[in-house]
């Protein structure tokens, strides 16, 4: 038995993942995967209810379970409270407690949905890229950091920082996963300015002669920024540290136009999870109209990841690339002027596409 956690959060959250939930649910039972999945509360729900952004039931549910399916926190409603009771440290909180160190962001290219991108359709019509994002260290974590004022003068500063432990942990994860895609992986680094991503291009190179059918390349970190714009197609893989990973998945992201189709992944020991790309969406929160799709393709990427359900995940995929076949669009992904459907049509469709019948 599997255990699943499931946190709604805020916004549209509880929408999407209701949408994202009968899927589950639905290849659960064809696939007699034999889940359990329990629900708590994160966030701005979780503040309403107990005044902390993760009570510690929320986080034991967290810990216990093989995987966490999250939809979006915050909200203008919890906006003045102060920085530790704000529904945001409910999430890294989360993260944090259970260690995950691999973030991992697709930025797929849907066919049907070409014109949103805002590059022209020959550069992006192939774009199938995921970024593999070491999270818990580099800069953000590296110390000494700090504010100080010397001789008068106010001085900010950070140390990035990486061991080869951090650094062979979170390439293992890209090899792995390169070898499941077009076996192509490009490493970012900055190694001819900075020592920490020199020893990172040093231990990538080494754990490459454990994965002999991976095509590993190296990128200086701003030529990655502009070969993204100028030639994404060219990227399968991309391997990053904390804060070229930021910055680029970010970028990655946008080629596509769509927020609302694209998932993510995070994973730690025997730990992960899933939640969409987006926010939580106030602006049509409780309106039926938030697009459950990317919430719908993060549950395939728990069925790869932490499920070992590889058929299945493709079986979620190619639904969705079904009932986008058949023109449905949430608001958010329609042309003007074309007609929409709901968040709850949008997951019953995915649903239906998914085809257990025959
Ligand atoms: P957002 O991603 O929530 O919304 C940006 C725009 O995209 C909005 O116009 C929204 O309507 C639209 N959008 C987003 N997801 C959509 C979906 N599934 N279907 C249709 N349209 C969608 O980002 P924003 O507005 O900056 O933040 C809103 C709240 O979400 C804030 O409180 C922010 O802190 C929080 N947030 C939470 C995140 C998380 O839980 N991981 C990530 C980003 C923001
Ligand atoms: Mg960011």
């Amino acid at each position: 038995m599997k255990k699943i956690a499931i946190f709604a959060g805020d916004g549209i959250g509880p929408e999407i993942v209701a949408a994202a939930r009968q899927v589950l649910d639905a290849v659960d039972q064809a696939a007699r995967l034999g889940l359990h999945c329990s629900e708590g509360l994160v966030g701005g729900a979780a503040l309403d209810a107990s005044d902390d952004p993760l009570p510690a039931a929320s986080l034991q549910l967290a810990l216990e379970a093989d995987a966490v399916i999250l939809g979006a926190v915050g909200g203008p409603r919890w906006d003045a409270y102060p920085p530790a009771k704000r529904p945001e440290q409910g999430l890294l909180r989360l993260r944090k407690g259970l260690d995950l160190y691999a973030n991992l962001r697709p930025a797929q290219i849907f066919p049907q949905l070409l014109d949103a991108s805002p590059l022209r359709p020959e550069l992006v019509r192939d774009v199938d890229i995921l970024v593999v994002r070491e999270l818990t260290g580099d800069i953000y974590f590296g110390q000494p950091r700090g504010l100080e004022v010397v001789d008068g003068k106010r001085r900010g500063f950070n140390t990035m920082v990486y061991d080869e432990d951090e650094i062979r942990r979170i390439a293992h994860v890209a090899f792995r996963a390169a070898k499941g895609r077009r076996k192509q992986l490009c490493s970012v680094d900055k190694a001819n300015v900075l020592e920490s991503t020199r020893l990172w291009r040093e231990v990538v190179t080494e754990v490459a002669q454990d994965y002999p059918d991976v095509q590993l390349s190296h990128m200086y970190v701003d030529n990655a920024a502009m070969q993204l714009i100028r030639a994404p197609a060219q990227f399968d893989v991309l391997l990053t540290g904390n804060i070229f990973g930021d910055i680029l998945s970010d970028e990655a992201s946008q080629l596509t136009g769509s927020i609302g189709m694209l998932p993510s992944a995070s994973l730690g020991e025997g730990r992960a999870m899933y939640e969409p790309i987006h926010g939580s969406a106030p602006d049509i929160a409780g309106q039926d109209k938030a697009n459950p799709l990317a919430t719908i393709l993060s549950v395939a990427m728990m069925l790869r990841h932490s499920l070992d359900a590889e058929p299945w995940a493709q079986r979620v995929e190619a639904a969705v690339q079904r009932v986008l076949d058949q023109g449905l669009r949430t608001a958010d992904i329609a042309a003007p002027g074309a007609p929409v459907i709901g968040t709850k049509a949008m997951g019953a469709a995915v649903v239906d596409a998914l085809n257990f019948k025959d």
